[in-house]
């Protein structure tokens, strides 16, 4: 497995409001089993998933499970909001374990970067396009204050099209 050594970052401390799980859970298989790599057990993929009916392995580098050393968990799908600052590590490390994945990540400059470029070109890749902007939030869980950028789903295997479009609906919860 890569050696990447850790180093907090304040620019990944960014957490999902629970109304941008919506869109993902949609498109997965009722019941399945999800791994969610970065993530507590306050997550909201962690608490909108296991409140409807998915079976929900979790794991975050302060609770010690660092996704890099941590062996994949039998699962059917791997979902999060990654760390952006190793955005590239993320992606290599999930096209190789195989699975499905969906990662909600910034899409601008996504085709930027030559290393994700051949990743994509060689491998399957879907984008969930989600509309209005994901407004993230703070460690405080405070909605961060204007939207700098578009993100969605970055995804392998789990939407029939490669190109795909939601609303998001604000008003959902937990
Ligand atoms: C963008 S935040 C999103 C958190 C959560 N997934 C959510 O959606 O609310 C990414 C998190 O991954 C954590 N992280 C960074 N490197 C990690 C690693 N190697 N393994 C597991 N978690 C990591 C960061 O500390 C950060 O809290």
């Amino acid at each position: 497995m890569a050696q990447i050594q850790y180093q907090f970052r304040k620019r990944d401390e960014y957490f999902t409001p629970s109304y941008a799980v919506y869109p993902i859970m949609k498109r997965l298989r009722p019941g399945a089993v999800i791994w969610c790599p970065f993530d507590t057990a306050d997550s909201a993929y962690v608490k909108v998933f296991s409140r409807n009916g998915f079976r929900v392995i979790y794991g975050h580098i302060q609770t010690g499970q660092d996704f890099f050393q941590t062996d994949t968990p039998d699962c059917d799908y791997i979902i999060s909001n990654p760390p952006y600052s190793l955005k590239n590590e993320v992606l290599e490390r999930l096209y190789a374990i195989g699975k499905p994945f969906a990662m909600l990540i910034n899409f601008q400059g996504i085709f930027d970067s030559q290393k994700r470029f051949q990743m994509f070109k060689e491998r399957r890749v879907e984008m969930l396009w989600l509309s209005p902007r994901v407004a993230y939030m703070t460690e405080g869980r405070q909605p961060r204050q204007g939207v700098p950028f578009q993100s969605g789903y970055l995804c392998s295997g789990i939407c029939e099209n490669q190109l795909e479009f939601e609303y998001l609906d604000r008003q959902e919860k937990e």
